[in-house]
């Protein structure tokens, strides 16, 4: 008589057996730190690049873009270093995907300077022909919104007071509209003359785009 022949204990103590299993393997690790690794050189984004995040996921290039770089050889040979946990720390929702119609996207901060992507984003096909990438000139058209900046990056737990977001804003407007811009030529061509005194929502995203793999970049200079 083992305990087989006991369908209610069997089935108590194998009940048992899991939910011990799963605290153990599941519940308890989420608290662990060593599994949230954290990186004094991952920042959190600031508000434009936050705002650009916000039009990057509306207009669903994720969908068409991954943000993750395996640790296969082929891919770091192709993208750079493969992704770590703690880079995507500040990332609410990730945005890794599944999906690569076009290139990878987590190491393209730095890659190219501003102007190259003002040219892409405008037309992929001026640059690629066969490029099935869409045109979002008409970003450049748009006002950026900042209305509600300061409200995500508190609700994000970024730690910004106010006055810092506000800087951010007035700072990377002053930078892209200054007449020594060094991409303001291109900028100019793709913005109507209306809004080249403004921040547009293609300067968002380009904001974010140049952030992309930015932390990694400047951890691996300092080793
Ligand atoms: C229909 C699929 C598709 C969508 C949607 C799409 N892309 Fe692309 N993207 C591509 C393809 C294909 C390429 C490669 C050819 C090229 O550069 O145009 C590319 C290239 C790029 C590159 C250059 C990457 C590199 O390393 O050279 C960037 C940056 C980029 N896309 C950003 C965006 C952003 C931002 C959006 C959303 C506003 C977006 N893409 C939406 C397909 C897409």
């Amino acid at each position: 008589m083992g305990i087989n022949s006991k369908p209610v204990v069997f089935a108590v103590l194998s009940a048992l057996v899991i939910l011990v299993g799963t605290v153990v393997t599941v519940f308890v690790p989420m608290f662990m730190p060593s599994t949230q690794p954290v990186s004094a050189f991952v920042k959190p984004y600031t508000a434009i690049e936050q705002e650009g995040r916000d039009i990057y996921m509306r207009e669903g290039c994720n969908n068409c873009h991954t943000q993750t770089v395996r640790p296969l050889r082929t891919e770091v040979l192709r993208y750079g270093e493969y992704s770590k946990a703690e880079e995507f720390a500040w990332d609410r929702p990730f945005l890794w995907g599944s999906r690569r119609t076009g290139p990878d996207l987590n190491r393209v901060g730095g890659k190219y300077p501003d102007s190259w992507h003002y040219k892409h984003m405008h037309s992929p096909q001026s640059m690629f022909a066969l490029s099935n990438m869409p045109p979002y000139g008409w970003l450049a058209s748009n006002r950026l919104d900042t209305s509600i900046s300061f409200k995500k990056t508190k609700v994000l737990g970024y730690g910004y007071t106010e006055e810092q977001v506000n800087q951010q804003i007035a700072d990377y407007k002053a930078r892209v509209t200054a007449s020594g811009y060094d991409s303001k030529e291109t900028r100019d061509q793709v913005t109507p003359p209306a809004l080249r005194g403004e921040l547009t929502e293609m300067d968002a995203i380009i904001a974010y785009l140049q952030k992309l793999g930015r932390d990694v970049k400047s951890m691996e200079a300092t080793r």
